[in-house]
């Protein structure tokens, strides 16, 4: 207790003391506009997509057109294109847009 009071008095911060740190604070400029917009359009939408001519048997419906179509896909993107690295069929995404896109799906939804 005095041990506490001490440190009160000459302000140090015990050292247990958790610091709660935003993981996003130091994350990239992530937005749809900046970001998500053209990592989907690059890597995912000449098969998920409204607009596309043929789907190469991605599921209907599974379309990453919107930033609410990925926020409804949160989960699922994670796991096929950071995960599993499943997604793209064939791979291929630089391993900058996978770090960036983990950031977009925690920091920029
Ligand atoms: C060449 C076509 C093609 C591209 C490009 C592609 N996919 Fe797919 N995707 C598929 C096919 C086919 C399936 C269904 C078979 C399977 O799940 O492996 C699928 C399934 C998925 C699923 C599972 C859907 C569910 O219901 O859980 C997710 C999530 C997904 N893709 C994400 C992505 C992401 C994210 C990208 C871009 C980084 C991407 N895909 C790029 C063809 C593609």
């Amino acid at each position: 207790m005095l041990l506490l009071l001490l440190a009160a008095c000459t302000g140090a911060a015990p050292e247990d003391t958790a610091v709660v740190v935003d993981p996003c604070v130091d994350a990239h400029d992530v937005t749809w506009v900046s970001f998500g917009d053209g990592f989907f359009s690059t890597y995912c939408r000449a098969c998920h997509s409204a607009e596309t001519q043929d789907r190469f048997g991605a599921p209907v419906g599974t379309d990453f057109d919107t930033l609410d179509q990925v926020r409804m896909f949160e989960v699922a993107i994670r796991r096929a294109a950071i995960e599993e690295e499943t997604m793209p069929v064939g791979g291929g995404v630089y391993d900058d847009d996978l770090l960036l896109l983990g950031e977009f799906l925690s920091c920029g939804l």
